[in-house]
């Protein structure tokens, strides 16, 4: 630990933190891995080479070369769908909704939830997220100038908080049991991160039928879910109830599924982000200056967002180093060919966006935390290899609003509170999404009243 703190203050030194990365493991090892904790699994070959296949028979081939990666997600998206094991574990929450949909109805979904999502809009939704942090920091602060918080559980309730304010009309939900929708949802998402024998051998009828059996929280969770969505219309709606209640039968899905998609996703991101800050002390020090001098002493407004220069970087860095969405998997669909390698229907492709951004190949000191390569004056990352949100059509339809949110309320935090490691360095593991194992643990000092 005391080597851990000494590190992170030498100024030159840049910070690496402890983290999953190409190893040689026995073939048994890699196996009890693969199930449990798969990016400890992935062999060096993954974050050494364009191109991986495992030598097992059926198994997928691993994509690591930008050119192919454009083929499968943006060139060739038709032939490459998203497949059957995709849709058993997120049907149970989004049940015909836009991330379960293929073809025409997916086109037809993401025409109606588009104009909810325009990046241009998005910068409304800086304040609201702001002010869910600042509700965070309350709760701390009700607790002492100086507390031990586990940080991923408070970005858990504000993920939460933020994204039912944005998009449910502010305010007005609150006659909502938000506690108990909240608990529904975690409950929902961890029994879809726990993979199950169900999802590879069951039929497809196994998984169709709702509710599942497996997801003893859907009913409960879905019944809230349409109390959120009435709550806002009986309130004029927000543009997310408006634009999809142009097809009511696919509101409480897709309704649901967002809930999912942009909850844990969120919250994972706010907290790596805060770990990777405070653990240099010049990069929180900067934090806190920019968050001080953009937004001052009163609330954040919409227009400090774009401001918040290295704030965003902190964010996209935290992104490069613990993708929540860890790796993307497809399967092909007819007669198709990537570099050297041939693949028919039935194949399956993994892009593992973990390994991808920690390359070696495309990256310099890939596994430093180093904000700057997001300055504006450094050259963007190829889109073909930093994807925190994914490429082509299928990109994440609220990557603007993450971004928004994550800078919003990185900046609140810092601007009032420090943060200091209060257990050993977190270790990430994949569930839903890449999460700290047994959460994030830190000393929180707040300054004063929080505004
Ligand atoms: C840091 C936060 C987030 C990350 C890292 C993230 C990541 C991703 C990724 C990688 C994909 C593409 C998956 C694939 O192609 O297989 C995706 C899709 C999606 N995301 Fe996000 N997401 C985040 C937040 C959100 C939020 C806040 C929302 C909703 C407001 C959202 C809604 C969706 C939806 C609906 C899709 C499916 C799009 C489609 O199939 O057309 N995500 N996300």
């Amino acid at each position: 630990m005391v080597r851990w703190r000494l590190k992170s203050m030498l100024a030159d030194e840049l910070f690496c933190p402890s983290a999953p990365g190409p190893r040689r493991l026995t073939p048994w090892r890699r196996l009890q891995l693969a199930v449990t904790r798969s990016i400890e699994s992935w062999p060096p070959a993954v974050f050494e080479e364009p191109f991986y296949r495992p030598p097992l028979p059926g198994a997928p081939l691993f994509v690591m070369d930008p050119v192919a990666i454009h083929e499968v997600l943006v060139h060739q998206a038709e032939t490459f769908v998203h497949g059957a094991l995709w849709r058993r574990i997120t049907r149970p929450i989004w049940g015909r909704g836009l991330a379960v949909s293929e073809g025409a109805e997916w086109a037809r979904q993401r025409r109606l939830a588009a104009p909810a999502f325009r990046p241009a809009e998005m910068k409304q939704f800086g304040p609201v997220a702001s002010r869910a942090a600042e509700r965070l920091l309350k709760r701390w602060r009700l607790q002492g100038p100086e507390v031990v918080q586990d940080v991923y559980e408070g970005a858990l309730l504000w993920a939460f908080d933020a994204f039912v304010d944005s998009f449910f009309s502010p305010g007005k939900a609150e006659g909502l049991e938000r506690n108990e929708l909240l608990a529904h949802l975690r409950g929902l998402l961890k029994q879809a991160g726990t993979m199950r024998l169900s999802y590879f051998l069951a039929p497809d009828a196994h998984h169709d039928g709702r509710p599942s059996p497996a997801a003893a929280n859907l009913t409960a969770f879905r019944q809230g879910v349409r109390r959120l969505i009435c709550a806002s219309l009986e309130n004029g709606g927000s543009n997310l109830t408006r634009s999809l209640t142009t097809d009511p039968d696919l509101l409480e899905d897709n309704v649901s599924g967002y809930l999912a998609a942009g909850h844990d996703t969120s919250a994972v991101s706010l907290a790596w982000a805060v770990f990777l800050a405070s653990s240099d002390l010049s990069i929180a020090a900067a934090l806190r200056a920019e968050a001080k001098s953009v937004i001052g002493e009163g609330p954040l407004q919409p227009e400090h967002v774009e401001q918040l220069v290295s704030t965003r970087q902190v964010i996209c860095e935290a992104l490069r180093l613990y993708p929540p969405a860890y790796m993307m998997t497809r399967v092909c669909t007819g007669d198709a060919r990537l570099g050297p390698h041939v693949l028919k229907s039935g194949d399956r492709v993994v892009i593992p966006t973990y390994a991808l951004h920690r390359h070696r190949r495309w990256w310099t000191e890939p596994d430093a935390f180093k904000p700057s390569r997001f300055a504006p004056s450094a050259s963007p990352p190829d889109r073909h290899l930093y994807m925190p949100f994914g490429a082509g059509p299928r990109i994440c339809i609220g990557a603007a609003f993450a971004i928004t949110e994550l800078t919003a309320a990185l900046a609140t935090l810092f601007r009032s509170a420090r943060f200091e490691l209060a257990g050993e360095p977190p270790w990430p593991i994949t569930d839903l999404s890449l999460r700290p194992l047994g959460g994030l643990p830190m000393k929180i000092t707040i300054d004063g009243e929080v505004p």
